[in-house]
């Protein structure tokens, strides 16, 4: 029988209230209603008003989602000491990125350029008239888009913000009658997608009214967006010193000589290969994820620009670089991050207004700044770990430490495990066995 028959579809689900949604759910979904219900009921905010902020975020809400709030201290940027507040559910990413921002404290820290900080939005439409037409017109059509649109754009002038430019750009060689408006913006501190948004629909009703008693055809709207890929919107997080005070790495034995030439090559694996390049970019992007998060900044525009910008030259490649010049070592990042520091969610959200807070309620441009970094010390923690030791031994202590969790261990049979397991392959079946017999 298909799942149209039975009581696993529903309509008007969204008008239900939150309790009898769950109630719902957990009768048709699960073996252990009664349990599953008290489980989710349990992570509601005590507070009413909080669960309530909560709730606005998104629709059909049942419970929350709880994700670790973690910090990593030590880190110094263009000169100022910082603690970066990172939400991530994977182990070793928030200690990875304190070890490398302790690494570089003592070796003249993080250093950060703001490249730009232009946005983008597009209005496409269909047009079957004579291009020559549209282009003698376009000056004219410019003004009067301007025109349309300043009640929206009077407050984001006034903040130093607005329209930079507006380009007509024909695409009819791709595809009959087509062509774009692409416009470009400065959205001060925030990260300006409703301000794009609402502006490109005024375009769109401009357009269509400005050509509408044109004798060829009026313009066809087909769909107005910003644009998530924001190639000029770019900060360089970087950092550098003389190869030999990089030091000695211990376990490896490696020379800081044989480190920098292993670490560079690395990177340049990274810039060649594809294959390498997502594991090694997916490394930057767990610190930059982890902080754009904590700061109610949305992470699937950046993820998705940081990947397009990676791809630029045709070949998906490293978003960072190293270089060996005169005895320095030189390790970079250049990336795309459209952020804000006000609107969405980042005064909305309990936390992520907390984490701006710690971070000294910084301007659009310094956040650019201190999330570049993080992805550039989250990465060089991986690559370090990767040319050294290998990243299995930070990650099986970590992992260990789950299991251990799991297995309800107590602080004896916690330190026991962690000395037993010192030199052996963790694996749950094994920690349980270890466990299991100290029990006995
Ligand atoms: C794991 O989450 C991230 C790494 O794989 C990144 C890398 O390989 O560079 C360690």
């Amino acid at each position: 029988m298909s799942d149209m028959n039975t009581n696993k579809t529903i309509t008007g689900f969204s008008k239900l209230s939150k309790r009898r949604k769950i109630k719902w759910i957990v009768e048709n979904f699960f073996k252990d209603p009664e349990n599953v219900m008290k489980e989710l009921v349990s992570y509601w905010h005590n507070d009413d008003k909080q669960q309530e902020i909560l709730d606005g975020f998104s629709e059909n809400t049942i419970s929350n989602f709880y994700m670790p709030f973690g910090v990593a201290p030590n880190f110094i940027i263009d000169g100022e000491a910082m603690v970066i507040p990172m939400v991530i559910e994977e182990s070793s990413v928030v200690a990875a990125a304190s070890s490398a921002a302790k690494f570089w404290m003592g070796r003249g820290g993080f250093k950060t350029e703001i490249i730009g900080t232009e946005k983008i939005g597009q209005v496409f439409f269909k047009w079957s008239g004579d291009i020559v037409e549209l282009e003698k017109q376009f000056d004219e059509i410019k003004k009067v888009l301007r025109r349309d649109t300043a009640a929206i754009t009077k407050n984001m002038e006034a903040r130093g913000g607005g329209i930079l430019k507006i380009d007509l750009i024909n695409l009819t060689d791709k595809e009959d009658n087509l062509y774009q408006i692409r416009s470009t913006f400065e959205t001060c501190d925030s990260m300006g997608a409703n301000f794009i948004n609402s502006v490109l629909e005024q375009f769109a009703v401009t357009l269509k009214e400005y050509t509408a008693d044109w004798e060829h055809d009026q313009a066809e709207i087909v769909m107005s967006i910003l644009s998530n890929y924001t190639p000029n919107c770019i900060v360089r997080a970087r950092v550098e010193c003389p190869i030999a005070d990089l030091g000695n790495f211990g376990a490896s034995k490696l020379s800081a000589n044989e480190f920098a030439e292993k670490f560079a090559t690395a990177i340049k694996i990274a810039e060649i290969d594809p294959y390498r390049a997502t594991t090694h970019n997916k490394g930057i992007f767990n610190g930059i994820d982890a902080i754009v998060l904590a700061t109610g900044n949305d992470f699937r525009a950046i993820e998705a620009c940081g990947h397009a910008y990676a791809s630029r030259s045709g070949q998906y490649s490293s978003l960072s670089h190293c270089s060996i010049t005169d005895g320095i070592f030189k390790f970079w990042l250049d990336i795309p991050l459209a952020v804000g520091t006000v609107g969405g969610l980042t005064k909305l959200h309990p936390i992520a207004k907390r984490s701006l807070e710690l971070l000294g309620s910084p301007s659009a441009q310094k956040l650019m700044s201190i999330i570049a970094v993080t992805g550039l010390a989250q990465n060089f923690a991986a690559v370090k770990s990767l040319v050294t030791t290998g990243i299995q031994q930070g990650h099986m202590k970590m992992h260990l430490q789950n299991i251990l969790a799991t297995l309800d261990a107590n602080t004896d049979e916690k330190t026991n495990a962690l000395t037993y397991f010192a030199d052996k392959v963790v694996s749950f079946n094994a920690v349980r066995d270890f466990i299991s017999k100290s029990r006995k």
